[in-house]
């Protein structure tokens, strides 16, 4: 199998000990790429870094996460501006959006919007896809996609309902959810029930490691060598080959960032 990990943070603390060897285990495992998807922008030059060292490895995304937006303008600025600079060394921006979980004061609200909205229509500029982080947030989320309709969207670890996937599926965007650890979650009941409806050509595989770890090493620091649990999962609940599963979710992660790896 070819698994390519759409949504990870290789470049946390987490794995400052020992990413080399973890590279080589995810390789092992049948993992060919990671895409490392930026927080804030000190994360900016750490993941390019990554990408020089292990160039056929990692693939890159840059962006500021909700919970950074409410950072000064000049910041955002110069995020802004390492983007436009990086443009052709990355795949997408990410991770981007917003998280009402932390702070639900209307001005940090209001922010977030705001720094969402002005991402995505950087990307846009750019043609890049973006890779979204929606929490507590589905509807707000959904009317500014809805309303900006970048061409390519990846609504990362998806929380929402089987309705609300449904509603974005009409939408005149390629829409993807990133699925991971969580789907092999005993209790995790509805996104199994959106695993067994969305087309499987709107599906990619992640992991958000270092956090989200698949059963049966739930709780253990992840990383993307237990892809092949969520793979598993994913074509139980569909009632299909493993290998079939992990075919169409490596293209679908090429077709989607337009690269071949
Ligand atoms: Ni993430």
């Amino acid at each position: 199998m070819r698994i390519i990990d759409t949504h990870c943070h290789l470049y946390d603390e987490a794995f400052a000990a020992d990413l080399p060897s973890v590279v080589e285990k995810c390789r092992l495992a049948g993992v060919v790429s990671a895409v490392n998807n930026a927080d804030s922008l000190e994360a900016f030059g750490k993941i390019l870094s990554l990408q020089e060292r292990f160039p056929d490895f990692f693939l890159s995304a840059l962006g500021i996460h909700p919970e950074f937006a409410t950072k000064e303008d000049a910041y955002l600025e110069r995020a802004y501006e390492e983007i436009r600079l990086h443009a052709s060394d990355i795949v997408a921006v990410g991770e981007i959006g917003l998280d009402y979980h932390y702070d639900r004061s209307p001005e940090t609200k209001a922010r977030q919007r705001k720094v969402f909205r002005d991402q995505i229509r950087l990307a846009k500029e750019l043609s890049l896809p973006i890779v979204v982080h929606s929490r507590d947030a589905d509807q707000e989320t959904f009317d500014i996609l809805r309303e900006e309709l970048p061409p390519r969207v990846d609504l990362h670890c998806y929380s929402g309902s089987v309705e609300l996937l449904r509603e974005y599926l009409r939408l005149p965007f390629r829409f993807s959810i990133g699925i991971g650890g969580v789907v092999t979650f005993k209790n995790a009941r509805v996104i199994k029930e959106v695993v067994k409806e969305v087309p499987l050509s709107s599906i990619l595989s992640e992991t958000d490691a270092p956090y989200l770890t698949p059963t049966p090493y739930r709780g253990q620091r992840n990383d993307p060598s237990y892809l092949p649990l969520v793979l598993q999962e994913i074509a139980s609940l569909r009632q299909r080959d493993v290998e079939e599963v992990g075919k169409a979710l490596h293209h679908n992660a090429e077709v989607f960032y337009g690269r071949e790896r």
